[in-house]
């Protein structure tokens, strides 16, 4: 199903092309004056009431993940509550997946439409997904933080200690065979430590229990597609490991 692209994707299709001129040593670029006002003139996120951003315990016996996505809709304990559009708890099959791919936090795409990877970086995780022999609702996928950062920054560790309790509560819940932490910033919260993603990935590693692969972020590989055979030979191992073939072609 084709999906709708928003103000908010369209931005962040400028914000990749733009990054990926700059990794090209691009320098300079000639964008016409008209463009620049009528991109102005959309505001960034409209907030619509004022938020107070007030820290409250997350309980650690939620019974569904559907309580978990409405205590997260409700969440006010860090700054990225204040911007938010939409709060964007992950989806898929939370009933003992092989898979659970846990990312960063949601960009502009993902705030629009209260889902997780639903933009140009999610449209590769689909492809991966894909070539490993899954569909996407046979999978879970999550992110560290449940609420867009400003501008995609990297979350601050503040919010990423605010707001893993969540995460933690998921994979309870969810009791995903092998865990997929995509890029450094996921790896940082599942193992709860900074980590050197080109270091440790295809490095088997454990969160409770769990087989946990470390790859790189999709966004990353759209940055740098030389990676990519990088990231799928770590996905073969994810593959090997649950005893299943890439999908043939
Ligand atoms: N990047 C992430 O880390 N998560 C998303 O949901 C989308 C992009």
């Amino acid at each position: 199903m084709a999906e709708e692209t928003t103000f908010y994707g369209l931005l962040e299709d400028i914000e990749k092309y733009l990054e990926h001129e700059r990794d090209e040593g691009v320098q300079r670029l000639e964008v016409d004056r008209a463009v620049l006002e009528a991109l102005a003139k959309e505001p960034e996120a409209e907030v619509a009431e004022e938020v107070v951003v007030e820290a409250a315990p997350v309980p650690d016996d939620f019974q569904s993940l559907e309580e978990v996505a409405r205590h997260i809709s409700g969440c006010t304990n860090c700054e990225l509550c204040k911007a938010r559009k939409s709060t964007v708890p992950g989806e898929g099959n939370g009933a003992g997946p092989d898979i659970m791919f846990v990312g960063e936090g949601p960009g502009a795409e993902e705030d629009a439409q209260g889902r997780p990877f639903v933009g140009k970086a999610g449209q590769l995780l689909d492809k991966m997904i894909d070539a490993m022999g899954y569909e996407r609702a046979e999978v879970f996928i999550g992110n560290v933080v449940k609420c867009r950062p400003p501008k995609n920054r990297k979350p601050l560790p503040e919010e990423m200690q605010m707001c893993l309790p969540y995460l933690r509560q998921q994979i309870r819940l969810i009791k995903p065979k092998v865990i997929v932490g995509l890029g450094g910033t996921a790896m940082e919260g599942l193992l709860g430590k900074p980590v050197g993603i080109t270091r440790i990935r295809g490095v088997w590693q454990e969160y409770e229990g769990i087989k946990l692969m470390p790859t790189f972020h999709p966004s990353y590989l759209l940055r740098d597609p030389s990676k990519k055979k990088d990231a799928w030979a770590d996905l073969k191992l994810v593959l090997a490991e649950l005893g299943r073939e890439p999908r043939k072609r």
